[in-house]
């Protein structure tokens, strides 16, 4: 037997008796006379204590050869600790070894494992398995595989049904690049991996399944950022026979489970708010509301003057940071230069202080007098001690750039607090979106989105106005999950094909499927996807999903432990009928 125990395990109920540990060597302290050794397994550290009084001369020797993160087994006995520690759950006793064993020696790690480790990202990936370890990694893997759990009970609870659906499937448009795969027997031919089991859990509905869940690996090959890898995983589900408020409050029900679950806190109703509102008053389809910093419009008082930049500007909005006014020139400066990067390609920042006494100083006071300024006050929600910000220009660039400048601020100002969640739905997105580059509308969530009923008669003579019977799940401004009721007739389904720019022919060769299954009695269905890394990011208080999957890949969308992706053999290639440039 390898081991009796663990070593989280043993505490003073333990003194006297015999056990076994197994696990790795974190510290190895060699006093001469006295040797301690720190092992560590999954479940927490025991310290096995060897000295010459007591320990046979054979053992003390070869506790001297056991280097860091070599396996190891000791027999020994509990005793209490002279020194006991606090803040180790064993840290009462320690383990006098009487037997022992190397199971496998070890190279000296390329970083320490620790908590706060001197390895760099790309150290840590190549040698992930070391990295996970690390209890904060372990840990992360460990709260993902809870919240997984609460998951799976949750559902199955609501007599939802977890269904595995297919790999290797046929593209579906999701709004990414799908990734592909040669079929050997089907030269020529491909299939891609899903961007997201979308069509097939609409046809679990047709097929009656009527609740449907699955925690599933969905592939995009989109470019990364610190919230999107190229696999990720969904919890994806849908329901039939129901409209959007009985999604909206079953998924609420779940997300407030898990919050409560995890934190203890106890939600509320999730507020609801129009992806228009949310455009005017946050500039983003997943605001922050953690905080304030509303935008306060500001054409009415401010386009009465001379000053050319706002009089020529389609919009000019204003926040009001709170506290800001000890913000000092350089920094304002700096700011300046900040909204002014590419990345955020305002044209410059205007600010005003709002003094003590109610008064006002800006940089346009050439432009503004303190009546002016005082409105600006008013409309952005401005008090003493605060800085208001204005930025100017064309509607939806000048908010996405003042949403930047909030985002900014409120990070800067310690107003993003991980440990406080705020959940907002976001609704009635628009169905359609016109894209310039390829002059057609692409679908805003997927083409499977229904319209909202009552604007049916719109989808002809003024698509763009209309919108989408699709929602977002938003949790301290990122967005977690996503989804909408569906058409589940073939003529609407047709007329959504068509307005997207398929012939009749391309949307029957690409989803004929789905439509003929449309006309075998097709329920009313819906459903949604929350992205399960991001969910359990953000309920971990990180934003980062790397931190939270095991084997992540790096921002090139490499894995570079295994060294993927990797040039295969003109063999291979050949098999696959795949004409490239082969591996010499
Ligand atoms: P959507 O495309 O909105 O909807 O995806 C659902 C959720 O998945 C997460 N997500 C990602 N997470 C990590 N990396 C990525 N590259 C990534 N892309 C998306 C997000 C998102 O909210 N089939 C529809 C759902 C439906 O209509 O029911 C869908 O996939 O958290």
């Amino acid at each position: 037997m390898y081991r009796t125990h663990n070593c989280g395990e043993l505490n003073s109920a333990h003194i006297g008796k015999t056990v076994t540990l197994s696990g790795w060597v974190q510290k190895n302290r060699d006093k001469g006379s006295v040797i301690w050794i720190d092992l560590r397994d999954r479940y927490g550290i025991t310290q096995l204590i060897f000295d010459e009084a007591r320990t046979s001369e054979t053992l003390m020797a070869l506790a001297k050869t056991f280097g860091r993160e070599f396996v190891i087994q000791a027999t020994g006995k509990v005793i209490e600790r002279s020194s006991k520690n606090p803040y180790l759950s064993t840290g009462d006793i320690e383990l006098l070894v009487t037997d022992m064993r190397c199971l496998n020696s070890s190279k000296t790690p390329p970083f320490t494992i620790e908590d706060e480790t001197d390895g760099g990202d790309t150290l840590r990936m190549q040698y992930r398995y070391l990295d996970i370890r690390r209890n904060p990694i372990k840990s992360n893997l460990i709260f993902r595989h809870r919240i997984a759990q609460l998951v799976r009970n949750y559902l199955s609870e609501q007599n939802f049904i977890e269904v595995e659906t297919p790999v290797l499937i046929k593209s579906t448009p999701e709004g990414a690049r799908d990734f592909v795969v040669p079929s050997r027997m089907n030269p020529g031919q491909f299939y891609a991996l899903p961007q997201s089991p979308q069509t097939f859990k609409q046809l679990l509905m047709v097929g009656g399944m009527d609740r449907y869940f699955q925690i599933v690996k969905c592939f995009r090959d989109e470019d990364l950022r610190a919230d999107r890898q190229p696999e990720f995983t969904q919890i994806d589900c849908e329901m039939a026979f129901v409209e959007q408020d009985d999604i909206l409050e079953t998924f609420e029900g779940l997300t407030r489970h898990l919050i409560a679950s995890v934190t203890g806190n106890q939600l509320g109703a999730f507020p609801r708010m129009t992806y228009h509102e949310a455009m005017r008053r946050f500039g983003n389809d997943k605001p922050d509301i953690r905080f304030g910093m509303e935008f306060g419009e500001l054409n009415e008082v401010s386009k009465h003057k001379d000053f050319q930049v706002f009089n020529s500007s389609e919009l000019v909005i204003g926040i009001a940071v709170p506290k800001a006014n000890d913000l000092t020139r350089k920094d304002l400066d700096q700011l300046t230069d900040w909204v002014k990067r590419p990345q955020i390609g305002a044209s410059g920042l205007v600010y005003v202080r709002c003094l003590e006494g109610g008064s006002f100083k800006s940089s346009v006071d050439k432009f503004f007098d303190q009546e002016d300024l005082k409105n600006w006050a008013k409309i952005t929600g401005a008090s003493e001690g605060d800085i208001i910000f204005v930025l100017s220009g064309n509607t939806d660039k000048v908010r996405t750039q003042m949403s930047a400048l909030r985002m900014e601020m409120a990070e800067r100002l310690g107003l993003r607090d991980p440990k406080v969640f705020a959940p907002l739905w976001v609704i009635d997105f628009p169905l359609l979106e016109w894209d310039e580059e390829s002059n057609r509308y692409h679908a805003m969530h997927h083409p499977f989105t229904a319209p909202k009923p009552e604007q049916m008669n719109l989808l002809q003579s003024n698509p763009s106005e209309v919108n989408a019977n699709a929602y977002d799940l938003v949790l301290n401004g990122n967005e977690i999950g996503g989804g909408s009721i569906r058409i589940h007739d073939k003529a609407t389904q047709s007329q959504m094909f068509d307005l997207l720019g398929f012939t009749p022919e391309e949307a029957k060769s690409q989803f004929g499927f789905l439509m003929n299954a449309f006309e075998f009695g097709a329920p009313p269905h819906g459903g949604i996807a929350f992205g399960l890394d991001r969910l359990v990011a953000i309920l971990g208080g990180q934003e980062t999903i790397r931190e939270f999957i095991a084997f992540p890949k790096n921002n090139t969308g490499r894995d570079i432990m295994i060294d993927a992706p990797s040039v295969i053999h003109k063999a291979q290639l050949d098999e696959l009928y795949l004409d490239l440039q082969p591996l010499e």
